[in-house]
């Protein structure tokens, strides 16, 4: 857990992840669900939901995320927003916590709405397998 305030600008990034929920695709669940991070290096990136008639492909929105991070030449995520239509906080679900941490580990700080502190995403994913474990537990 960390306490607010930091020097992240939860406000922007909450206002870019309820914007971000209005370019989701979600004509089956109808759940609007938009992302917003910051890089350690200062840049934003941002995600939406994208579902698929065949449901298991649906692409949740911090997976969209990940993607803009990609496309914009990659780096560490350092803070991170999920809001729903509603505006308010959502949950990573769990395949997505493991995707953000390939991205980011443990440190990422992860928004529970305004005056709550803050979680980080060793808080929400304790004990992660992540890319350090390869090299350590191969046996090639
Ligand atoms: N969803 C996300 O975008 N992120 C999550 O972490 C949880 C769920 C989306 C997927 C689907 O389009 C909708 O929410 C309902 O599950």
């Amino acid at each position: 857990m960390v306490s607010e305030p930091s020097d992240v600008p939860w406000s922007h990034l909450r206002a870019l992840a309820r914007d971000a929920t209005q370019r989701s695709y979600a004509p089956y669940s109808h759940v609007l669900v938009g992302a917003a991070a910051l890089t350690v290096a200062g840049a934003f990136v941002v995600g939406s939901n994208i579902e698929n008639a065949s449901y298991g492909l649906t692409l949740c929105a911090e997976c969209s995320l990940v993607s803009d991070l990609v496309r914009q030449g990659g780096g560490r995520l350092r803070a991170l927003a999920v809001v729903a239509g509603d505006g308010e906080p959502l949950a990573p679900c769990g395949r997505c916590r493991q995707v953000l941490y390939e991205h980011a580990g443990a440190a990422l700080e992860i928004d529970q709405g305004e005056g709550h502190d803050v979680l980080t995403l060793g808080d929400l994913l304790p004990h992660a397998f992540g890319p350090d474990d390869l090299p350590a537990r191969s046996t090639r």
